[in-house]
Formats: structure tokens, sequence, C-alpha cells
């Protein structure tokens, strides 16, 4: 139980949730988590504590029971903000089970919205995604480029989460800003924190991982026929590192001046990479060459996507710092240290 000004990270434990905690530790920031731990691993909080020095106070919380997050509050009367990561982010099991997605990631954001109504706390961080973007008539995206019709269910709840939250702040003295990150990748400098997927990984950086510590046979290039430089698709990888300090600017933004009730960033570099560059990249900092083959399309794959971050620049004063050769390096160092603690 504290009594400081304290921010709360719902689904901390998570991979990008976790990687943000250590950032707002490292800026001084008094953080709580509130994690089901349904995606996620009850050691990375030492793993948080060994890199941040501080331990951050942790509640195992089902944001979706309304009961359990009041009782956070009540114990944590010095939550101030919150930032919420807490949500299922699996595009195809989305598809299998669309209903488990709308209850599980809607209701903790409605549950998370009430309480902090009830308790008067005014400031939230919310996780999306560019998936609201679809596939984007122009290049680079912007914060104004059309929202499409969604792909999945999961980016489904993306877009409706976006759409409650600019509801929600309207004649109340909530103030939220959106965060549409773009392909979050890699792992934290210290090789203690990373990415975590369960069972056979869908996406591209984590599949090449562990094809090349050998925990899967090849890789498979789905779809060299776009149009595109090299005919693979185009995404905007960027270091979880530097998707971590945006959360720690959104947070400054909220807490330090005046904005205006809902605001929407986007969080990527700037630069899209096709998946050959990323396996050349990854190629180069790991000195392997992996096995790969040419597959068929993946049904709802989009040709290209990458970010306008001007308005993420400019108004947030933030920037990604990291390259992809970065991005791929910590994700092998990452990698390699799951091999050798398992
Ligand atoms: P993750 O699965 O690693 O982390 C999510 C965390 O939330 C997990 O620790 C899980 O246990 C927890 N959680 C889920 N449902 C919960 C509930 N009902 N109550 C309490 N905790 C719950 O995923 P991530 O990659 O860290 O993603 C974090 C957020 O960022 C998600 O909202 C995701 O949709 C969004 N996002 C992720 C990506 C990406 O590529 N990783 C891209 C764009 C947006
Ligand atoms: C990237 C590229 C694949 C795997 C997904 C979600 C999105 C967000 C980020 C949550 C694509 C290709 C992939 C493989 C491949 N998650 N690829 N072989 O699809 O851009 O975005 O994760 O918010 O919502 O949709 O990322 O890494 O799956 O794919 O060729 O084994 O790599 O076709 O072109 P994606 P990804």
């Amino acid at each position: 139980m504290s009594g400081s000004k304290s921010i709360l990270v719902t689904g901390g434990v998570g991979y990008i949730g976790s990687h943000t905690v250590v950032a707002l530790q490292n800026q001084g920031f008094d953080v709580v988590i509130a994690d089901n731990l349904s995606n996620s691993h009850r050691f990375i909080i030492e793993r948080i504590t060994a890199i941040s020095g501080v331990a951050p106070r942790f509640y195992e919380v089902d944001m979706c029971e309304k009961e359990q997050v009041r009782d956070l509050f009540r114990n944590e009367p010095g939550i101030v903000a919150s930032i919420h990561f807490a949500a299922l982010k699996a595009v195809g099991e989305s598809v299998e089970n669309p209903l488990l997605y709308y209850k599980n990631n809607l209701l903790s954001l409605i549950n998370l919205l009430e309480v902090h109504s009830e308790t008067g706390v005014n400031n939230l961080v919310f996780s999306s995604s560019c998936t609201v973007y679809g596939e984007p008539d122009t290049l680079p995206v912007t914060e104004l480029s059309p929202i499409k019709a969604p792909l999945s269910p999961y980016g489904n709840t993306k877009q409706i989460g976006e759409e409650i939250i600019r509801d929600s702040v309207q004649n109340t003295s909530l103030r939220a800003i959106a965060l549409r990150y773009f392909n979050p990748v890699g792992a934290h400098h210290s090789s203690l924190i990373g990415e975590f997927p369960s069972g056979t990984p869908n996406n591209l950086v984590p599949f090449i991982t562990q094809t090349a510590i050998g925990k899967q046979k090849s890789l498979k290039v789905f779809g060299n026929d776009y149009s595109t430089p090299d005919g693979t698709c185009v995404r905007d990888y960027i270091h979880v590192e530097d998707v971590a300090d945006a959360h720690v600017a959104a947070m400054k933004r909220l807490l330090e001046t005046e904005t205006g009730n809902f605001e929407v960033f986007n969080i990527g570099t700037g630069r899209g990479y096709t998946v050959f560059e990323v396996i050349r990249a990854f190629e180069e900092v790991s000195g392997m060459k992996l096995p790969y083959t040419i597959e068929p399309r993946r049904p709802g794959d989009i040709e290209k996507v990458y970010a306008d971050t001007s308005l993420s620049n400019t108004i947030l004063g933030w920037k990604a710092r990291k390259n992809i050769m970065e991005m791929m390096s910590s994700a092998w160092a990452w990698e390699q240290k799951l091999a050798a603690n398992k």
C-alpha cells in the first residue's frame, strides 16, 4: 500500500508492459502492476526488480472482475494514472474465439474507466495498434489516416477501445492518450526481459530467433509476390525499449502539461522494412544463415504499412532511437538467454 503518486500498469508483467515498468521506474515513477498472468510469468517481476533495482508492487488481478479492480484502487490510493496494456493480442485466436477477445479486451477497459471515474483518477494511456489503419491508401500513415474495417476481432477491440475512450472523456475530467504501436520487436538490452510467445510464434521476429536457436526447423516467408522492393511485406518494426520510452513521454505529457481530452500518437520509427531485409539484418548480427522457404501469402496480411511519426516526435517529444540491427541483436541475445536458462 502506498500514498505516494503511483502509476498503475495493467498487463505490466507482459512483453511491452514489463519494459514500460522498467522505463517508468528508471524515470523515478512509483509503479503498481495489475496482471492476471494469463499470458505472462510471475518471475518477470523479479527480473524487473533486478534491472531497475526497485520492486514494483504487484497485484494478481483480472481486470474483467470489477470488484478486484475496485479493491486495487482502494489499496493503492496514490494512483494518479494508468497505462492499460492488459489485453489478449493473438490475431488468429481472436478469429477462432471472438467473444473471448471482445469480453476480455473491452470489459477490462470499461472496468478501468469506471473505477477511474469513481476514484477521480484522470489520466489514462491506452495500448492501441497500427492495425486500426488496415491496408493504408497512402503511406506513411498519419494519425488522421482513415480507420479501416477491422481485419480481425482483435483489431476491432482496439478500434472499439479507442471509441469507448473518446466517448468517455467527453464532459469529464478524464484525459487519455492512445498509442498506436506498429511492430514492437526485440528485448531489453539486459536480456532479462523480452517476448515470451506461447506455443509456435505467429510473429516474424520470434519465429526467426526460434529458427536460429533450433526450436523451429525453418522460417516460412509468407509471400514474395507483393508490390514491394523485394516482393515481401513491409512493416515498421520498432524496438520494444523505444515503445516503452514512448509511454514515459505520454505519461509525462498527461501529468505535466495541459492536453486535449483524447490524443492519439503513432509509435513507430517511420521506416519500413521488408521481411527479407529483416532476415538479412538478423543474419548479419548473428553471423548465421537462416533457413527459409517461400510460402503462399498469409490471409489477412496487409502489403505495406509504416508510420508518419511527426506528431509523436513534436508533441510527445519522443523519437525511436534504436535501429533494425539493435532490434535483431537484442532479440537474438534474448533467445539465447532463454535457451541457456531452460
Ligand atoms: P502480452 O500478452 O505480453 O501482455 C499482455 C498482458 O496482459 C499479459 O501479461 C497478460 O497476462 C495480461 N492480461 C491479459 N488480459 C488480462 C486481464 N483480463 N486482466 C489482467 N491482465 C490481463 O502482450 P504485449 O505484446 O505486451 O501487448 C501489450 C498491449 O499492447 C496489448 O494491449 C496489445 O494489444 C498491444 N499491442 C501489442 C503489439 C505487439 O505486437 N506486441 C502491437 C500493438 C499493440
Ligand atoms: C510481419 C510480417 C508476415 C511470420 C501482428 C498483428 C498486429 C500486432 C503486431 C498486436 C508479415 C511476415 C510473419 C512468419 C512471415 N499485434 N511473416 N513469416 O502481422 O504485421 O502484426 O503483430 O497488436 O495486430 O497483426 O506482424 O510479425 O506476424 O508479420 O513471413 O513466420 O512478417 O507475413 O508480412 P503483423 P507479424
